[in-house]
């Protein structure tokens, strides 16, 4: 069964081992050091740290990652916070079981237990144009493309 774990000391060796293309997700070992520099940013600023990092863990094996953000939504036009997932991964040895449908299934129902006590009304996520695997697992949970580009990435949002 499909769980998520919060990054933590017992779980981000695991995490540090997981491996998907990069050419359609960062490695997990820049997504942790780029977490680890936002949090310490937030402390010295002395401002709420803003991101949700999870390990995806099917049963007692870790099998994914995912990091996602709570921001103003300025970026995106949006006249709402949001939720920006900025990484998703399911190890190369682990994709097509179903874990990827099942791990954004929890986190979209994460998020709507509002975590940052927050009335959040979308979340959004970016997506390589040729990378139909995710495009469609995002759709398949509500997600639609607005049209909007993001770097080279197609903009999705799911209205919570
Ligand atoms: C995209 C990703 C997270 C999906 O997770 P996954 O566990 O492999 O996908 P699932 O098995 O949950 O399948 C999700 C959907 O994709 C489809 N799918 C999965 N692998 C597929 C494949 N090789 N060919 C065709 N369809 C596929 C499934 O049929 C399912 O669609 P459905 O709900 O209509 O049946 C995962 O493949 C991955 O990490 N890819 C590399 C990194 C990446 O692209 N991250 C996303 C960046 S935006």
């Amino acid at each position: 069964m499909i769980t998520l774990q919060p990054i933590s000391e017992d779980n981000f060796r695991d995490v540090l081992k997981l491996r998907a293309s990069e050419e359609l997700v960062a490695p997990n070992f820049y997504s942790l050091a780029e977490a680890y520099c936002s949090l310490i940013d937030a402390v010295n600023k002395g401002v709420p740290q803003c991101d949700l990092l999870f390990a995806i863990v099917n049963d007692k094996t870790v099998v994914g990652f995912a990091m996602m953000t709570f921001e103003d939504g300025k970026d995106v036009n949006s006249d709402s916070e949001i939720y920006w997932m900025s990484r998703f991964m399911i190890d190369e040895n682990h994709q097509a079981k179903g874990y990827g449908k099942a791990a954004l299934a929890l986190l979209i129902d994460h998020i709507k237990t509002k975590p940052h006590d927050c009335d959040v009304k979308y979340f959004y996520t970016a997506v390589v144009p040729t990378n139909h695997i995710a495009t469609k697992t995002y759709a398949s949970l509500g997600f639609e493309k607005t049209g909007q580009v993001w770097g080279s990435e197609d903009v999705m949002r799911l209205i919570l």
